[in-house]
């Protein structure tokens, strides 16, 4: 079953509201609202946003011309398809001037009308792609795979496709780079809302208003440079599903609006008088520990109650090692191109299960792509990874001297002989990799009193 879109339908003539209903209501894929007058349509629309219009342009009080104006400026994600009197050709140039998705003539053609929504509501989920694109703030879900044969992470597969059915609000926690976007992607991709927008807000990377009005949307003149009224991801998400990344570092100041908004379905754009309702599943994701986020007072446990409804955890990479050669495989397979091979060596694949990748599976990931540089002919060896310091100085941890923290310089030291390695003692792709000069190569090493086999 797959969530239906939401259809209002407007005209003073209350038999063809009624029939209009009534044949996209069969089509089992629609929720139909209908009005007779204009005034009302935009009443309706300020306490809860549509997918699509179909709206009259002869209406005795309030034209649909006038309702296609607030429509634009209101909702623009919404398509309006006008419904017009087959003579009347100039006013639905007009319009479609006005920015009407398209016009149908009454009396209407069944077929034609359906074909027409369908269009415009491939329409829209273009339009919201492009609007989200331009934040960068969201991919669309569904089609990423998932690797997987831990355990541990089946587990995290198998309740997150449980869960996704139901509305539930689910939080996700993990560390950084171990999947939880890719987990949040399969709980809307897996739920009856997938044809419907999924929204990522990384709550972040932006300030607190800024966050407020990203959120929820702001009115003209809210407050500086609030030029145009701006409708919030949480209506562009209407019907789908919004995801909350990083949730533990949303601000004070947002954490009572959101809980609102969580409890009672409504929000309010900034500088708005009206409260609005939409319909959006919540998923959120952090990486922090939320307990030890309201002991510090930092976060509201009324607010983490409402997001704890279903937790997945997801596991570091390290407690799931058996994951790893298959993820390899996968990395490599994803960007090689069609009829290439490379393989890895047993070698370098011990050594990748040995690390215990602090940066998990984005880790691995750039590791990969990193070692598939560097390698020459079809095989990838040890050699061609270069690990993260934290490795190196995982490895060296216990240094000569027997501490455990290494000074600036000791670790500099460490980096440049791991490197130099790496390149065989090639002093100009070492210097390359480490972004210096061969000439503060030469001195460094000459300071440090690093060994090379080509030294003199
Ligand atoms: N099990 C998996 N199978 C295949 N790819 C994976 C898997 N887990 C993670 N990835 C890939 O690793 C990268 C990081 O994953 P993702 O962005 O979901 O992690 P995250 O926990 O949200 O990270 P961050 O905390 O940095 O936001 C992505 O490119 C994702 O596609
Ligand atoms: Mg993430």
């Amino acid at each position: 079953m797959v969530r239906n879109h939401s259809v209002l339908i407007v005209d003073d003539e209350p038999s063809v509201c009624f029939l209009l209903k009534e044949e996209l209501s069969e089509l089992k894929k629609f929720n139909v609202v209908t009005v007779n007058d204009g005034a009302e349509a935009m009443n309706t629309l300020q306490q809860q946003p549509f997918d699509i219009v179909l709206l009259d342009v002869k209406m005795p009080r309030l034209s649909g011309m006038e309702v296609l104006k607030f429509i634009r400026e209101t909702h623009p994600t919404t398509p309006v398809i006008m419904l017009t009197n087959f003579a009347d050709v100039k006013t639905a140039i007009e319009a479609t001037k006005l920015g009407a998705y398209d016009f149908v003539g009454k009396p209407y053609n069944r077929d034609e009308l359906i074909a027409t929504i369908n269009r415009a509501l491939e329409h829209r989920r273009l339009t919201i792609d492009n609007e989200l694109m331009k934040y960068e703030l969201s991919r669309k879900g569904g089609g990423k795979e998932i690797i997987a044969v831990s355990a541990a992470m089946k587990t995290v597969i198998a309740t997150a496709k449980k869960v996704a059915s139901s509305d539930s609000i689910v939080h996700i926690h993990g560390p950084s780079g171990s999947g939880k976007e890719l987990i949040a992607n399969l709980v809307h991709s897996e739920s009856q809302r997938r044809d419907h927008p999924f929204v990522v807000v990384n709550c972040a990377s932006l300030p607190d208003t800024l966050l407020e009005s990203e959120l929820f949307g702001h009115e003209k003149g809210a407050f500086t440079n609030a030029y145009q009224m701006k409708q919030g991801l949480v209506e562009v998400a209407n019907g789908g599903s919004l995801f909350l990344d990083e949730v533990g570092d949303i601000s004070p100041l947002v954490q009572p609006k959101l809980l609102r908004f969580l409890e009672m379905g409504e929000f309010r754009r900034v500088g708005g008088t009206v409260s609005m309702r939409v319909d959006v599943r919540i998923i959120s994701a952090t990486n922090k520990d939320l307990n030890a986020e309201v002991k510090a007072g930092r976060f509201r446990e009324d607010l983490l109650y409402r997001l704890n409804v279903v937790t997945l955890k997801i596991p570091p990479l390290k407690e799931r090692k058996e994951d790893i050669p298959l993820l390899v495989e996968h990395f490599l397979n994803q960007k090689l191109k069609a009829k290439q091979t490379k393989k890895i060596d047993n070698e370098a694949l011990q050594a990748l299960l040995q690390y215990d990748w602090p940066g998990n599976i984005r880790e691995l990931q750039h590791a990969i792509e990193g070692a598939m540089l560097m390698s020459h002919g079809d095989e990838i060896t040890a050699n061609d990874f270069i690990l993260t310091q934290t490795n190196v100085v995982q490895e060296t941890i216990f240094t000569p001297k027997g501490t455990s923290i290494l000074t600036m310089n000791e670790l500099e030291k460490i980096h440049i002989e791991h490197t130099l390695k790496k390149f065989k003692y090639n002093r100009g792709k070492t210097s390359k990799a480490l972004g210096i000069t061969v000439k503060t190569l030469y001195l460094k090493i000459k300071r440090y009193k690093i060994s090379t086999p080509n030294e003199e």
